[in-house]
């Protein structure tokens, strides 16, 4: 611009502004949701009538103030701002080519905020709005049984995400859901009536919850089906029963036994010879009888 005269710059001005000098290339009010800890660009994407890049000063706010100043071609972060260290700008050469976002990095929750993206190129000056919001996605969640079951029973499943940015949507699955079913989709529970568990029954099996909110999902999962003491009261109450008779028999044995042995010490003392006689026929049925009777009580053990 050298040789151009006064006159024809002022003019030149008057043309580039009343073209607009500043355009924004995205739409105001944006929304960018992004999860705690990441990082978050924040757009402010714009087309310039004029070449003269140097002369471009952008100014990045928020509620509490200034974050980031850029001028003569540098960025200035501001050092009492509470992103101080976590933001930056790109290359100047990329400002220059109309990307003036905010880069932020590791996202706290206080960092939600509304931005402005100011610019200046004098004598055109426009500014953009974004909005942050910080989230956290579903954690912590857990599926559970209000109670134990009962064929016939009224159920209701609760699953519960302790952590996670509002609003959560809960989301019960399972293959083929019974008819009687609902769905409470902000609390997170799911009622069956009448519920049918017996023998294989329709309703049983595998119930999958989904935690949703804006940036992430999570799952837990609860299996349906009758506990199992109530599936076979009889079988219970049969094998109890075995087991008490076993272990009067065994100990009627061991009694025998002992009897038996003590009868066998005494006869030696009087009569050397006939305790070599009845010796064999007595210890080896009752050793027989002992031994046969732990096993078959292991095996019913091993059975429960
Ligand atoms: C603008 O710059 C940011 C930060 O360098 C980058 O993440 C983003 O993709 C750029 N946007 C466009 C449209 O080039
Ligand atoms: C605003 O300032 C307060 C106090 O320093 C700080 O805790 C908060 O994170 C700041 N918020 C933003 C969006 O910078
Ligand atoms: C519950 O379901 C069974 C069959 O699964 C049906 O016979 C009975 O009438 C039902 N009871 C109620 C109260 O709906």
């Amino acid at each position: 611009m050298g040789k151009t005269k006064p006159v024809e710059v002022l003019l030149l001005v008057l043309i580039v502004t009343a073209v607009s000098g500043l355009k924004f290339r995205e739409n105001q009010n944006k929304i960018i949701k992004v999860k705690l800890g990441s990082k978050a660009v924040l757009p402010c994407l714009f087309e310039s009538a004029s070449q003269d890049t140097a002369a471009l000063d952008i100014t990045w706010l928020n509620s509490n103030g200034t974050v980031m100043t850029y001028a003569n071609g540098e960025a200035h972060p501001v050092q009492t701002s509470s992103l101080f260290g976590r933001v930056s700008l790109p290359a100047a050469n990329i400002i220059s080519a109309g990307n003036a976002s905010l880069l932020l990095e590791n996202v706290q929750l206080d960092d939600s905020n509304g931005y402005m993206c100011l610019l200046r190129q004098f004598p055109a000056s426009d500014h953009t709005s974004v909005q942050l919001e910080v989230q956290v996605p579903p954690g912590k969640v857990s599926c559970s049984l209000q109670r134990t079951v009962v064929n016939g029973d009224d159920v209701v499943l609760t699953c519960k995400s302790m952590v996670g940015s509002k609003p959560l949507k809960y989301t019960w699955s399972t293959a083929s859901m019974p008819r009687s079913a609902k769905q409470d989709m902000a609390a997170g529970t799911l009622t069956l009536r009448n519920v049918s568990l017996r023998d294989g029954g329709k309703d049983g099996g595998k119930y999958v919850c989904s935690i949703q909110n804006d940036i992430g999902t999570a799952k837990c999962s609860v299996f349906l089906a009758l506990p199992p003491g109530k599936k076979n009261k009889a079988g219970v109450i049969a094998g109890a029963v075995i087991a008490v008779l076993l272990a009067v028999l065994l100990i009627t044995c061991l009694v025998t036994w002992i009897l038996h042995r003590q009868k066998q010490s005494k006869v030696p003392e009087q009569n050397y010879e006939v305790r070599m006689d009845e010796s064999p026929p007595l210890s080896r049925p009752g050793s027989r009888a002992k031994s046969g009777l732990s096993v078959t009580s292991a095996a019913q053990t091993s059975g429960f």
